[in-house]
């Protein structure tokens, strides 16, 4: 076998064969294919596609790059998470302790921010303490002790897609629905979880654009989870505006702890509800009240416990930024657009995120949003707040805000549409 012949295949539009892609998979995680072998592969298969049984292979080859975790010691069912990257997307935060809370055991294995999307593991190393990266047996015992961990990959977990991945950010073919697909479900499937909820996120935001895309993305993780045992469902959610009202990493964590201690924006509160109730259905725990788990404190109580098995201080103030500049309405009438990749593009511009996966991000620094679409403004009325420890980078988040908001005439007939799309 070859890297050449294998690329050929795909480049003239054919089917890989399993042996094909089980090898080029492990030759790549050997270091035996070279970065651009795959890097060519990965464009073919970007341009060409990969139908359903190509799809499992690939998914199959990189679960068996490396190890397997295994859950099934602990005396509560599992059951995980995953979105596929937003703006303001907090919402892992509170889910993870709520659902915990309700009975359930929370392995969450998260990622960091890229280009405009947050990143959980950021926004939770703005607590002063924490810490993303723990053993296997440390992941096990926070699971006992707290019902959730957040935390890192370890580096034994699915590590031709850690390659893979890194490559496919800087070489254009991320948004590919095979890579992801296969990308995300054997990470998932090799984490060992019992069951799966998938956040696929749709709109500007979001990697999918549009709903078809968003759905093809989502039957083809379902069917991959499905085949490995998993019990795996999917939401689709809006992500054309950023959630909540904030939009950065410590500002996204107090906004998480308000939604805690039974408050924070509504679209928020209800995602996070929405995600509760279909996790702990796939858990087989549907007697489980999360709204309830919120109100009564106990979800906090889990949150607390999590952050502190994790080194971090719950209780310790949180970063803030050193400068910040008030973004105003320019006109009076109705907000109907606040477009979330104009929001994420500025939140990292201003130092939120990162350009490559080494640089550090600034823990203080991102947007609050004072207006919702759907919201009547005033001429002169806050409508973004930037924060930055960097402000001579506000100019180029003003610039990536050009357009982003729109203010109609008050008269303008606007509904806001569902957080949940299907
Ligand atoms: N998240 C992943 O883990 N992989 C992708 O390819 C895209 C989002």
């Amino acid at each position: 076998m070859d890297a050449i012949s294998v690329i050929r295949t795909k480049r003239d539009h054919g089917e890989l064969t399993p042996d094909q892609i089980d090898w080029v998979i492990d030759a790549y995680t050997r270091g035996e294919v070279a970065h651009e072998q795959m890097s060519s592969l990965a464009m073919a298969i970007f341009l060409n596609g990969m139908n359903r049984k190509e799809i499992a292979r690939w998914t199959a080859a990189m679960i068996a790059s490396g190890e397997r975790m295994d859950f099934s010691g602990l005396p509560r069912p599992t059951a995980d998470k995953h979105s596929t990257g937003g703006v303001g997307d907090k919402i892992t935060l509170p889910l993870a302790p709520l659902v915990a809370a309700c009975g359930a055991a929370v392995p969450q294995l998260s990622g960091r921010g890229l280009g405009h999307t947050g990143g959980t593991l950021d926004k939770l190393e703005s607590i002063p303490g924490w810490r993303a990266q723990l053993s296997n047996d440390e992941m096990l015992d926070i699971l006992r002790e707290a019902g959730s961990v957040i935390c890192a990959a370890g580096d034994g977990l699915a590590p031709a897609d850690k390659k893979l991945y890194a490559l496919r950010d800087v070489t254009g073919t991320v948004e590919s629905i095979p890579l992801i697909a296969s990308s995300i479900m054997s990470k998932k499937i090799a984490e060992g979880t019992g069951s799966l909820v998938l956040d696929v996120k749709v709109g500007s935001g979001a990697f999918m654009k549009n709903l078809d895309d968003a759905r093809e993305l989502a039957a083809t993780m379902v069917e991959l989870g499905t085949d490995h045992g998993v019990r795996t469902v999917a939401l689709l959610t809006d992500m054309a505006t950023p959630l909540g009202r904030t939009v950065g990493n410590a500002l996204e964590v107090r906004e998480s702890v308000e939604v805690l201690a039974g408050g924070g924006p509504e679209d928020v509160v209800e995602l996070t509800l929405a995600l509760a109730r279909e996790m702990l259905d796939a858990a087989g725990l549907q007697d489980a009240d999360p709204a309830r788990a919120l109100a009564d404190g106990s979800a906090m109580d889990h949150w607390r416990r999590m952050i502190a098995a994790q080194g971090g201080d719950p209780d310790a103030p949180l970063p803030v930024a050193r400068e910040q500049h008030t973004v105003t309405a320019t006109a009076t009438g109705t907000l109907t657009a606040l477009d979330a990749y104009a929001v994420g593009l500025a939140a990292w511009r201003l130092g939120a995120g990162r350009a490559r996966k080494e640089d550090p991000v600034q823990a203080g620094a991102g947007i609050e949003l004072h207006a919702r679409p759907g919201d009547r403004v005033t001429a002169g009325q806050p409508l973004l707040t930037l924060h930055t420890d960097t402000p001579e980078k506000i100019p180029y988040a003003l610039d990536a805000l050009t357009g982003g908001t729109v203010v109609a005439p008050a008269d303008t007939a606007f509904t806001a549409g569902p957080v949940v799309l299907e």
